[in-house]
């Protein structure tokens, strides 16, 4: 079955507690927290202090998806901060393979995040070791962006490429209840959703429309 990841982009901050508890109740299956850092993307989120403070409120795990210049300096923060998956962009290092060492070496699931732009035969190197690749379906940045539909054949080309190996497929933006089905199809097991989540509050209700 399909891994729900609900990004907390679209909550609201001022309860943020609250909203942690309410999607957990909603059956999300890990909660995805959107680190920006002004600079490998042009927009401005929350540190390792934020996630520090969601883990005090939940059991569940937290994916944490690197939008930084320089996720190698970062890293052992988010550790520090509780993150299970830490997911690092492929466009943010020339060497993938020594962050996700860095990853796997604190004992933490790793990913790798590609732009729609960026091919995936970048990945191929860290296909023996990373345990999720993670399927950008916009441009990084901002929550409530349209599903860019070219990332159906590119999540069916990773498919293939990761063969017998034990990796998991996630898809983040702009996804909804008309295209989840799509994604899976094409290979998705994790769907990372913000506003699909959080829009008109019945999380419940929403997370089950994408399932
Ligand atoms: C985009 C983020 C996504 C995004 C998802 O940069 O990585 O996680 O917030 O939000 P929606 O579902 O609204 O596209
Ligand atoms: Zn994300």
């Amino acid at each position: 079955m399909v891994l729900i990841a609900p990004s907390i982009l679209s909550a609201d901050f001022s309860r943020l507690k609250e909203e942690i508890k309410a999607l957990e109740q909603a059956g999300a299956d890990m909660i995805h927290l959107d680190v920006m850092d002004g600079h490998f993307v042009p927009n401005l989120t929350f540190g390792a202090l934020v996630v520090k403070a969601i883990r005090k409120c939940t059991k569940l795990p937290l994916d944490v998806h690197l939008m930084v210049k320089n996720p190698k300096k970062m890293l052992e923060w988010f550790r520090d901060g509780g993150a299970d998956i830490l997911t690092v962009h492929a466009e943010s290092s020339s060497n993938l393979e020594a962050l996700i060492d860095q990853i796997k070496g604190y004992g933490l699931k790793a990913g790798v995040a590609l732009n729609p732009s960026t091919d995936e035969q970048v990945i191929q190197k860290v296909l023996n070791k990373t345990d999720i690749i993670m399927v950008m379906s916009v441009n990084p940045g901002f929550g409530g962006q349209s599903f860019m539909p070219a990332t159906l054949d590119k999540i069916k080309r990773i498919k293939k490429m990761i063969k017998k190996r034990n990796i998991l497929i996630e898809v983040d933006g702009g996804i909804n209840s008309l295209n989840a089905k799509d994604c899976v199809l094409a290979g998705a097991d994790i769907l990372v959703a913000g506003t699909a989540v959080f829009k008109g509050g019945n999380y419940q209700k929403n997370i089950e429309s994408l399932r």
